[in-house]
C-alpha cells in the first residue's frame, strides 16, 4: 500500500493531482487543499477461481412498497419543505451560512419529536452541552427525553447511535466529526466524505432519520455542504439575510418529494417562528406610491409569494455607470435596460441602475422581468406605479411581454392581499377569463407597460 496524497476543492471536491489557483469544475479560487489518500489494496475484493460476485436482480414488479410513515418535525415549514415530514432512514444535509440558524432550526425539531414521545439524540461537536441547554432554555418547551451528546469522535458517534437507537439523530456539524481512519484534518473533503457516508450507511441500516449541518464555508480548507449534495438523499439551504429577520429554507434536491419548496421563517427572540403569510411579510413596510417601487408575484414550489422590486435609476458621476442588481441576477438587469434603451428609447446609457428585492429574497424566475422593466421605467420618469397594481411577466429581447406560468394562482395571490389590478402578459389573459372582482390589464409588450405607468 502506497500513501499518496491529492488536491481536492473544498467547494465541490474536485480531485486533483496538483495543486490549482482556480477550480476547473465549479470555478471556485483557491479552494485546493491538499490531502493524503490511502487507497484499499485491490487484492482484498479478488476471489479464487471459480467463485462470483454476482449478486441476483430483483424484477421491478417484485420490490415491495411499503407507505413511508411520514414524521412530523412538529414544524409545518419543515414538513412542507421535506414533501410532507421526515421519511425515517433519511439522510438530510442542512446547509447554510454560519449563523443563520441551522442549530435552532435542528434544535427546535429535536424539542418537538422528543415531546411527541420519540427518542432523539442531539449530537453536537461545536457547542459544549452547557451551551447546548443555556439555547434550549431560551427555546423553552423542553421535556427531558432529549439526549445530548458532545463529541467529535466518528467512531463513538456511531457506536452510540446503535447502541440507543433514537428515531431521530441531528449532527451539528458535519465539518467537526472527526475519523482516526482518514489521515486528514477535520472538516478536509476525505473526513467530511467519510463521516457522511457512515452515517448513510447507519441511516439506512438502523431505520434512523439523520439530520447533518454543514457550514457554507469561505476558505478552502474546510469542505462545504455541496461537497456532499450526491451523497444524501435531501439537500435543504439555510438562506437569508443575516440582519433581516426572515430565514428561507430551500429544497435543492429531495429524494423524497418536490425540490421546489420553501419554508419562510422568522428569527425571533425565543428561536425560529413560522411565517405563515409570507406575502404579507415581504411587502410589509413599503413605501407606496413611490416613484420605482413595483410589486410583483413570484411562485416558489407550488406557494406564490409577492414581493417589492425596486430601482433607482440616475445620472451617473461616473465614466462608466454603475449596475447593482441584489436580489437577482445582474446579467437579468444588464439585458432589460437593454431591451428598454434599445425597444423604448429609454436613455439609461449613462445612468447608475441599482435593482433590490426588497426584504433580500433572492429569485431570477423569468416572471418578475416585468416588475424590474417596470421599476426601471417608474424610477426614470419620476412616476410612481399605482401601489394597488401587481406586475408580472417575461421579458424577450425584442420587447415582447411573454406568457409566464401558474398565472391564475399569482392573481388569486394578490388579489387575496387586497390589490386592485394585475398587469399580465395578453397570452396569459385566457385563462383568466373567469376571475372576477381584480382588474386584469393584458400587456403585448414593454410599450404598453410604458404607457400604463406614464400615463
Ligand atoms: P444558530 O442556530 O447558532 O446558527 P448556526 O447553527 O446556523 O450557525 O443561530 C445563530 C443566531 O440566531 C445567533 O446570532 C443568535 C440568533 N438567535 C436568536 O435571535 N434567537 C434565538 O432564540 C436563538 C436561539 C438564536
Ligand atoms: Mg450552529
Amino acid at each position: 500500500m502506497k500513501n499518496k496524497s491529492l488536491y481536492f476543492c473544498s467547494e465541490c471536491g474536485f480531485e486533483s493531482a496538483k495543486w490549482m489557483g482556480k477550480c476547473p469544475a465549479c470555478g471556485s479560487w483557491n479552494t485546493f487543499s491538499e490531502e493524503p489518500v490511502i487507497k484499499a489494496s485491490s487484492d482484498s475484493r479478488k476471489k479464487g477461481p471459480g467463485s462470483s460476485n454476482a449478486a441476483v436482480p430483483t424484477p421491478l414488479s417484485g420490490v415491495e412498497v411499503a407507505e413511508e410513515a411520514r414524521i412530523s418535525s412538529g414544524i409545518g415549514e419543515l414538513d412542507r419543505v421535506l414533501g410532507g415530514g421526515i421519511v425515517p432512514g433519511s439522510l438530510i444535509l442542512v446547509g447554510g451560512d454560519p449563523g443563520i440558524g441551522k442549530s435552532t432550526l435542528l434544535l427546535q425539531v429535536s424539542r418537538n419529536l422528543a415531546n411527541s414521545g420519540r427518542k432523539m439524540l442531539y449530537v453536537s461537536g461545536e457547542e459544549s452541552m452547557r451551551q447546548i441547554r443555556m439555547r434550549a432554555d431560551r427555546l423553552g418547551g423542553f421535556s427531558e427525553e432529549i439526549f445530548l451528546l458532545s463529541e467529535t469522535d466518528l467512531e463513538t458517534v456511531r457506536e452510540t447511535i446503535i447502541k440507543y437507537h433514537p428515531e431521530a439523530v441531528v449532527i451539528d456539524s458535519i465539518q467537526t466529526m472527526y475519523s482516526d481512519d482518514v489521515s486528514s484534518g477535520a472538516g478536509s473533503v476525505s473526513q467530511v466524505r467519510e463521516a457522511t457516508n457512515i452515517f448513510m450507511q447507519l441511516a439506512k441500516k438502523e431505520g434512523v432519520a439523520i439530520f447533518i449541518v454543514g457550514h457554507v464555508t469561505k476558505e478552502g480548507v474546510v469542505a462545504g455542504p455541496r461537497v456532499l449534495e450526491h451523497m444524501v438523499d435531501t439537500v435543504l439551504y439555510f438562506e437569508g439575510d443575516r440582519h433581516a429577520q426572515y430565514r428561507i429554507l430551500r429544497a435543492v434536491k429531495n429524494r423524497f418529494g418536490s425540490t421546489n419548496e420553501i419554508g419562510v421563517f422568522e428569527m425571533a427572540g425565543s428561536g425560529l417562528s413560522e411565517v405563515l403569510n409570507p406575502s404579507q411579510y415581504m411587502i410589509e413596510g413599503r413605501q407606496e406610491d413611490a416613484p420605482g417601487s413595483v410589486v410583483t408575484c413570484a411562485i416558489e414550489g407550488t406557494r406564490p409569494i409577492m414581493l417589492e422590486v425596486q430601482a433607482l435609476v440616475a445620472y451617473s458621476n461616473f465614466q462608466i455607470p454603475r449596475r447593482t442588481a441584489a436580489g437577482t441576477d445582474y446579467n437579468k438587469i444588464n439585458i432589460i435596460m437593454a431591451v428598454l434603451e434599445k425597444r423604448l428609447g429609454l436613455k439609461t446609457g449613462s445612468c447608475d441602475a441599482y435593482i433590490n428585492l426588497a426584504g433580500g429574497m433572492r429569485l431570477s424566475e423569468p416572471a418578475i422581468d416585468l416588475a424590474i422593466a417596470g421599476a426601471v421605467i417608474s424610477s426614470f420618469s419620476g412616476k410612481p406605479v399605482s401601489p394597488s397594481a401587481v406586475l408580472f411577466g417575461e421579458v424577450g429581447l425584442t420587447g415582447e411581454v411573454r406568457a409566464v406560468n401558474q398565472a391564475e394562482s399569482r392573481v388569486k395571490e394578490a388579489q387575496k392581499l387586497g390589490f386592485t389590478e394585475c398587469l399580465v402578459p395578453e397570452a396569459n389573459t385566457r385563462n383568466l377569463k373567469g376571475i372576477t372582482g381584480i382588474k386584469i390589464i393584458p400587456v403585448r409588450s414593454l410599450r404598453d407597460l410604458y404607457s400604463y405607468i406614464t400615463g
